[in-house]
Order: structure tokens, then C-alpha cells, then sequence
């Protein structure tokens, strides 16, 4: 008898951790994996991704656009500022020649949050 009881009281406290892990366990885990990026991260995660940043601009090798590591070099030298640029309030500085062709890309840029746009800021700078 004593044993059931016991049996009982664990499947109980099983259930009442399930339960709470299914209502409140993932949100929060989920809140916390994104809070827990670092700029650079998510830089890379809109660059890659809804900023599509990459189909122009690989890490080495210039393609459409200067690779990533010669922005990060010359945006290093000069002090400027990236996130500044992508809001349309800065002057092209690596290839004025093909400035137009970036320009496209503003549309997206000046509508991201400032958050993100320092976070592309911080991504290109990590090369
Ligand atoms: C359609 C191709 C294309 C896409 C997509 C593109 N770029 Fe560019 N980008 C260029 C070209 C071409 C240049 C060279 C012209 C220039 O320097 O302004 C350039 C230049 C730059 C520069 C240097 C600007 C300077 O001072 O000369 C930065 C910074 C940059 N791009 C960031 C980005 C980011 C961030 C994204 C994504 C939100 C992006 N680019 C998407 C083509 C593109």
C-alpha cells in the first residue's frame, strides 16, 4: 500500500513538470536563446537571411560587390560608419564607381530598426 502511494506521488509531480515545461518551457528558452545572440550574430543571421546581403557580397572574394573582409578594411581605416551608410546618410567610400548598384538595397536597410542595423555593422567589422 505504502508503495503505491509512492508510485503515485512521483507519476503526480511527473505530471505537474510536464505540464509546466510544455506551457511556459519553450517561450522562455526561446526568448532566451535570442537575447543571448551577440550583435555580430545576428548580423550574420541578417545578412544570410532577409537582408540577402550575401548574394552580392562574399567573405573573400569580390563578386557583384567588394568582398566583406575589404569593407571591414576600409571602413576600419576611415572610421565611418556602416549602419550610417545603410541609412542612405553616408557616401560610398569602397567602390563609389558602383554606388548605384548598392543604392537598390536602401529600401530594406533604411526600414531595419537601429538594432539591426548595428548588428550588420558588427558582423562586417568582425572580418
Ligand atoms: C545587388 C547587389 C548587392 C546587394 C544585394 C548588397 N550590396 Fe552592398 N554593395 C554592392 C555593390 C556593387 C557595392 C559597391 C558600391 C559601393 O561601394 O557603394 C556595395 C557596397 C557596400 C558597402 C560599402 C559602401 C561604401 O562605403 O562604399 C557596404 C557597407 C555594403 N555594400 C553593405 C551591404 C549590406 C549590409 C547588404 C545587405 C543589406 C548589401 N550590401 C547588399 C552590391 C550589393
Amino acid at each position: 500500500m505504502k508503495k503505491l502511494l509512492l508510485l503515485s506521488l512521483i507519476g503526480f509531480l511527473f505530471s505537474c513538470k510536464k505540464e509546466s515545461g510544455e506551457n511556459f518551457g519553450k517561450p522562455s528558452a526561446e526568448i532566451a536563446e535570442n537575447a543571448s545572440l551577440k550583435p555580430e550574430e545576428l548580423g550574420k543571421e541578417i545578412f544570410e537571411g532577409k537582408g540577402v546581403c550575401y548574394t552580392c557580397h562574399k567573405s573573400e572574394t569580390k563578386t557583384v560587390g567588394p568582398s566583406i573582409k575589404e569593407i571591414a578594411k576600409i571602413y576600419k581605416e576611415k572610421g565611418a560608419s556602416i549602419s550610417e551608410f545603410l541609412k542612405e546618410k553616408g557616401e560610398p567610400i569602397v567602390d563609389p564607381s558602383q554606388y548605384a548598384t548598392m543604392k537598390t538595397n536602401f529600401a530594406v536597410t533604411k526600414n531595419l530598426p537601429e538594432e539591426e542595423l548595428k548588428a550588420l555593422e558588427a558582423y562586417i567589422l568582425s572580418f
